[in-house]
């Protein structure tokens, strides 16, 4: 491999691939092959960089000799864990507290449990202390140790707590893409901007970006294997590069990707408002393979509350990008995150989201609660917004951003827009679900060997959350 970016840390799989061969090799000489072999079952919560690592750990699992499976017929559960939200840790709590029953009736089930939460000591020490049924936990840098955890398991060696806080890239794991067509591609990993309110620096480690040539190589090999479209991955995709020695950067990434020959299409995310590039605009802007939609979090109106959660821009900072971009590419989508009842807001401040709201008009938004997180800064700030309070101005919030949808969707009325097919409807199973530059998926009446293509459609009817599309013959 070319190894001009001396400084990249890289762990070396070779050992996680040497062993999960042996583990598979095991079950190859007791007939456990095809219809015969073992069942896996990965769980995963969060963000779409944990659905980028569960892909890795299918992979891994399958090179181990499992056949993906129902959790009852499982022989091996994974579940992906985040920490973003209390909400996320209780539902994984409660998940791994059902597998239970599936370890009582067969007792050789190895469930391993890996991820934020995990990365946490006092969570990790939870599972240890009272999950006796788990058999190892493994932290955000240690997927490719999943085979000798699972080898250990298995010869009943003990059980296994691994939080070894040395996050490297783990390049060259196999990976199982999932169907439809849009593939995640992970550019970096980790986060060093610390707002205050983020578990995510403590579970994710610093920054570290893969090599160019290497993500170009696996943009290549998912472009050549169908791939159309691609997301570009990372918690601040904006400062990618930084620690290379290379003259690289978000924007000369994207154009690299697009210059590649093919029928496909590019979405990046996250985005820092602090790092968002006037050369990041212009290729969005410019480039047709970059998908005309931008998420860009705010987190909050307020520039006082912005402060305190170390956000390091103010709100007319963020209002003039959104300005550039708008001028730039006057039909682009933005969505974005916000915080309600973070620590210390007030009836003022959250007014001043609310204007935010009016003043962008979002196509989408994220909206969450404040929810503390252990070890963070704000969960130690006075001024505790109580939950009522909190409740209310969400609220609020949503009832503002119905409104300011159904409008942004009407945009699209009568429209021909061309979508990718990502599979069957989640609301509706005689339904397509498809994906343009909008934020939102289009419901369309299809056929499945559509999925995975493009095509066109008119927009024939919007709401505040959905649209229907009907397909243009050609
Ligand atoms: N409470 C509520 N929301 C949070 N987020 C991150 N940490 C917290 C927290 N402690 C939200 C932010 C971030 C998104 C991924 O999750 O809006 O952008
Ligand atoms: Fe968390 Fe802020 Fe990093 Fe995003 S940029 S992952 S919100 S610390």
């Amino acid at each position: 491999m070319n190894n001009t970016s001396k400084h990249v840390p890289e762990c070396d799989v070779t050992a996680a691939l040497d062993c999960a061969r042996r583990i598979a090799a095991g079950f190859a000489k007791k007939g456990m092959v095809s219809d015969n072999a073992p069942g896996y079952y990965i769980e995963t919560f969060g963000c779409q960089q944990n659905e980028a690592d569960s892909e890795r750990l299918a992979g891994l699992a399958e090179l181990m000799g499992y056949r993906k499976s129902a959790p009852e017929d499982a022989s091996l559960i994974l579940v992906n864990t985040c920490a973003i939200r209390e909400h996320a840790e209780k539902k994984a709590f409660s998940i791994i507290g059902e597998f239970k029953h599936i370890r009582e009736k067969n007792p050789a089930l190895i469930i391993g449990v890996g991820g934020c939460m995990v990365t946490q000591r006092h969570r990790a020490d939870k599972f240890k202390m009272s999950y006796p049924y788990v058999s190892f936990t493994f932290d955000t840098g240690s997927i490719h140790l999943v085979p000798s955890l699972v080898e250990k398991a298995m010869k009943k060696r003990g059980r296994s707590f691994v939080i070894t806080e040395d996050y490297k890239i783990a390049e060259g794991l196999p990976t199982v893409r999932r169907e439809g067509g849009a593939a995640w591609l992970s550019i970096m990993y980790g986060c060093n901007n610390f707002c205050t309110y983020c578990i995510v620096p403590y579970v994710r480690g610093r920054e570290r970006s893969r090599r160019p040539e290497d993500i170009i190589a696996e943009a290549k090999a998912l472009i050549a294997d169908g791939a159309k479209e691609i997301t570009l991955l990372g918690q601040n995709v904006n400062s990618y590069g930084r620690d290379l020695e290379e003259d690289v950067n978000i924007a000369s990434l994207i154009r690299m990707i697009c210059a590649l020959e093919g029928d496909f299409r590019i979405r990046f995310m996250t985005s820092h408002p602090k790092d968002a590039s006037d050369e990041l605009l212009r290729v969005v802007a410019t480039e047709d393979k970059v998908v005309k939609h931008f998420h860009l979090p705010v987190q909050s109106g307020s520039t006082e509350v912005l402060r305190r959660m170390n956000r390091r821009y103010s709100a007319e900072h963020y209002m003039g990008i959104i300005d550039r971009l708008k001028e730039m590419c006057p039909d682009i989508s933005l969505t974005t995150d916000i915080i309600v009842g973070f620590p210390g807001e007030t009836d003022e401040d959250f007014e001043a989201t609310l204007e935010m709201l009016r003043r962008v008009e979002y196509d989408m938004i994220f909206s969450f609660i404040y929810s503390p997180r252990i070890g963070t800064p704000a969960a130690e700030m006075e001024d505790q917004v109580p939950p009522e309070v909190s409740g209310e101005r969400f609220k609020r919030l949503l009832a503002l951003q119905d409104e300011i949808c159904e409008k942004r969707n009407a945009r699209f009325l009568g429209r021909r827009v061309k979508v990718l097919v990502e599979g069957v409807s989640k609301s509706d199973d005689g339904m397509l679900t498809g994906r343009g530059d909008m934020a939102r998926p289009v419901h369309f009446k299809g056929t499945p060997d559509m999925i995975g293509k493009f095509v066109e459609l008119e927009i024939v009817s919007v709401g505040a959350y959905s649209m229907e599309g009907e397909i243009c013959l050609p």
